[in-house]
């Protein structure tokens, strides 16, 4: 199975924004802020139409390097072959129905179709344009002629459009096009359409279990993990139910169906009945292991209720995970459902984090466990990650450090991989 080392992109990328007409061209600029915030160098190629949106001026002093629309500018250094050749990744933020038709049919007319024809390094094309546009079949045909031919088209979000329309085609949030770019330079094939019409569940973030109406019992996952995979998944043509519990201030993962829940109870339940429709199931959550006995109505007053402050009852709460393996081997789900779980371990002075996932897997029964070292205050919160990748059956992989999106891919890639293995006898 997959396990390839993915690029570094902590080092100075020069990467192309593209830029074309379309009113979401203003949300360009946060992009090109996003990637010079992480320390690359941008370049920024608008179309001719594009700077009816946003001046020339904006991209260069957010840039920091000159503007250019036409092949005909610094003609003496070959620019328009140039800018391709240099880049290490090519994103173009808009991508209207107009730029992805002349990019599908290799024409060069303006700066930056052309380079697009020169660029050998990734190309991610961030759609935005009306839900009838995106839905039309000459827009469906361009997209898949693009597709074929390498161009990592992203998936539109779906949301308010210019106007008073909603639907698919809203440009997705700039963090989440740096994102999604940035794992495209990772590892480009993690990109592939291989999931398409495959149904995903995936439980992300954590739970909270209250004690009264102002507290909690919880913990310090981001969420940054599961959402990662929603999104790593929806780009490669699945569709996505995330049951989330809490999470950091993150945008909704783009292309997902987000049920929130704020309990293990809750979040149980909702796993329960997503699971039944999904073929892959991913408990990337942080499930509170125990819940209080009973909750109070009204916020428990120090002073009053100190006896019941200082001796919480606990239940334990029920193995999501665990339960829905069970029902697998029960017959209400699948036996062709995958079941992918995480182990967020810190180990002892006896027992390594790997040797307990070891266990673990055993334990929880699923087909694949991702294991962390979260000793130290690893993993939680961070945006990247590293760990190993089990398999039921004894097989183990490294999962190089990378983004949560490169490690998101390297987790798909092992769920595609083990789908396409015979399945057991039902
Ligand atoms: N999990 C779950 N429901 C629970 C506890 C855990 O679905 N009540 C899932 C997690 O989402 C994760 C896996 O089980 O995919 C392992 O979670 P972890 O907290 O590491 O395991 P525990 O079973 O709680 O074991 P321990 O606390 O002993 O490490």
């Amino acid at each position: 199975m997959h396990a390839a080392g993915n690029a570094d992109v902590s080092e100075c990328l020069k990467v192309v924004v593209g830029v074309a007409g379309g009113i979401a061209a203003y949300k360009a600029a946060h992009v090109v802020r996003g990637f010079k915030e992480l320390g690359h160098d941008v370049r920024v190629v608008p179309t001719e139409s594009a700077l009816n949106f946003v001046g020339a001026a904006t991209f260069e002093a957010l840039s920091g390097n000159p503007v250019s629309t036409t092949v005909f500018d610094a003609v003496d250094e070959v620019q328009h072959v140039r800018v391709g050749q240099e880049a290490d990744l090519v994103v173009v933020v808009p991508a209207t129905a107009d730029f992805m038709a002349r990019a599908a049919h290799g024409r060069a007319d303006d700066l930056l179709t052309a380079t697009l024809l020169v660029a050998t390094c990734p190309v991610v094309l961030a759609p935005a344009m009306h839900t009838e546009m995106w839905n039309h079949p000459a827009t469906r045909d361009n997209v898949a002629i693009l597709r074929r031919h390498g161009t990592i088209v992203l998936d539109p979000a779906h949301g308010r459009l210019t106007g008073k329309d909603t639907g698919p085609g809203r440009l997705p949030e700039p963090e989440q096009i740096v994102s999604l770019a940035l794992a495209a330079v990772e590892n480009p094939r993690h990109f592939r359409r291989d999931f398409e019409g495959v149904r995903f569940m995936i439980t992300a973030g954590g739970t909270r279990e209250a004690i009264d109406p102002v507290r909690f019992i919880g913990n310090h996952s981001s969420g940054r993990q599961g959402f990662a995979l929603a999104e790593m998944a929806a780009q490669r043509g699945a569709q996505v139910t995330v049951v989330a519990g809490h999470t950091d201030q993150l945008p909704t993962p783009l292309g997902a169906n987000v049920v929130k829940v704020d309990s293990t109870l809750e979040m149980a339940k909702a796993a329960h009945e997503h699971s039944k429709l999904a073929d892959v199931c991913i408990f990337a959550a942080a499930v509170a292991d125990f819940r209080p006995a009973s909750t109070a109505g009204a916020k428990m007053k120090k002073g009053v209720a100190d006896d019941a402050l200082s001796n919480i009852q606990l239940v334990e709460n029920p193995d999501i995970l665990a339960t829905t393996v069970e029902r697998r081997k029960a017959g209400e789900i699948p036996a062709t459902t995958t079941m992918v779980g995480f182990a967020a371990e810190t180990g002892d002075e006896t027992t390594t984090p790997l040797e307990l996932a070891k266990q673990k897997i055993v334990r929880k029964g699923c087909d694949l466990l991702m294991c962390n070292d979260v000793s130290g205050g690893q993993t939680f919160g961070a945006t990247d990650n590293v760990g190993w990748l089990l398999s039921l059956d004894g097989e183990q992989w490294d999962v190089p450090r990378g983004s949560k999106f490169s490690v998101a891919g390297s987790i798909l890639d092992a769920v595609s991989e083990l789908r396409q293995e015979p399945q057991p006898a039902e």
